[in-house]
């Protein structure tokens, strides 16, 4: 039995992991192992996402809790080390780009244990978003890179990665939307709100660089006036951002929008619920980019660049960034027109994690 180490953390790492677990069933040869780095850590950030998404309870959790990147990253190397020491896997898999993914990436690494890295080669060439220094430094380090894009092949292939090592596999995060569609349905979410479908936006946003500045959050502030007027907008806020409305003084500003209801953040199967039936979302994330695009809903992602440039060719998603007139317009625009749905992109078939477990096996003494 080979052992394979599975690492999770934050939010976005969740729904990528569960088609994996899911998949490894197939093989077994390989013995999964799962260790949540405790990077999320609150309910609705974490254990809801366990239970809808049916993923095993982790084996380990590193409970690392916030702190700065260096602290962040530095307490989950210390604390992954010795399960490397004590397991010894043949492979580590790490997904998407937050801090848990490079820190356990380099301390594999170091000790010789191969890491295969789940969403790879995607570059928003963005030095300043600290996801992208994630993104770089954890391909760099990886012996298998899965890539959920054309563009991501590109840019591996710019960046030196051999040939054998990418393969393009299609996109977990997908998998997990088709999986859970239907259930989905099932949600009460729009009655608890009181929202028609079709008839309301919703809004999230956690980025630094739009949450942790003053002047670029009142900005997006002044553009939600206009949005907020226009239809009821639900604002399912993240920690990040609920902690800056505080400190940065805006939130007497954004609780005075009539239209806007800011909630807790939701689990799964109520998010996508929400985002499925929504007029537009207006996001600073990078996997609801993803989404929308596979719903047919229309999304403005407040942002310069994105690093998933197929969400924009395939015509539902556009880069607004923070400046209102501009993020107006785009609004308008997705106002005077409903959405349709695009072809999916390619390989964003449900099965990407069947192709990563396959992949693996292979590359696996039995
Ligand atoms: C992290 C990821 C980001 C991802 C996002 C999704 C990095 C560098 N960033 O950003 O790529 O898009 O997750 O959510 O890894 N907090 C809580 N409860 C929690 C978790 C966080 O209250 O369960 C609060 C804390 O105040 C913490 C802050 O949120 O300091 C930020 O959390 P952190 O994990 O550092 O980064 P995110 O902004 O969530």
């Amino acid at each position: 039995m080979a052992r394979v180490v599975n690492v999770c953390g934050a939010r976005p790492n969740f729904m990528k992991i569960a088609p994996l677990m899911r998949a490894y069933q197939a093989y077994p040869h390989l013995a999964p192992l799962l260790i949540h780095t405790g990077q999320h850590y609150d309910q609705n950030m974490s254990d809801l996402f366990f239970r809808q998404l049916r993923i095993p309870e982790p084996d380990v959790n590193l409970e690392v809790g916030s702190g700065s990147h260096a602290q962040q990253t530095a307490q989950i190397m210390m604390r992954f080390e010795p399960l490397l020491l004590e397991h010894r896997p043949e492979w580590v898999v790490v997904v998407g780009d937050v801090n848990s993914t490079i820190a356990c990436a380099l301390v594999a690494v170091k000790l010789g244990v191969r890491v295969a890295h789940v969403e790879a080669g995607l570059r928003s060439f963005d030095r300043t978003m600290p996801e992208e220094v994630n993104r770089l430094l954890t391909d760099a380090l990886s012996d298998l890179l899965f890539v959920t894009e054309r563009s991501a092949l590109e840019n591996l292939r710019r960046e030196g990665r051999p040939d054998e090592q990418v393969h393009f596999v299609g996109n977990v995060m997908i998998d997990t939307l088709r999986f859970n569609l239907t259930k989905a349905e099932q949600s009460t979410v729009l009655e608890t709100h009181g929202l028609k479908p079709g008839q309301y936006n919703v809004v999230t946003l956690h980025r630094p660089s739009n949450v942790d500045d003053p002047a670029t959050f009142r900005r997006i502030a002044d553009a939600l006036e206009v949005i907020t007027a226009d239809l009821p907008t639900v604002f399912p806020m993240h920690p990040r951002t609920l902690h800056n409305l505080g400190r940065l003084g805006l939130a007497e500003r954004v609780q005075r929008l009539a239209g806007l209801r800011i909630i807790e953040p939701l689990g799964y199967l109520d998010f996508l619920r929400l985002m499925s039936q929504a007029n537009v979302v207006l996001t600073d994330s990078g996997g609801i980019q993803e989404e929308t695009t596979i719903l047919g809903v229309w999304c403005l992602t407040v942002r310069e660049n994105t690093e998933r440039p197929i969400t924009i060719d395939s015509g539902t998603n556009t880069l607004v960034g923070t400046d209102p007139d501009r993020i107006i317009t785009a609004y308008r625009r997705c106002r005077a027109q409903a959405a349709s749905k695009p072809p999916a992109p390619e390989l964003w078939d449900g099965q990407a994690a069947e192709r990563i477990a396959a992949i693996l096996a292979q590359h696996t003494p039995e």
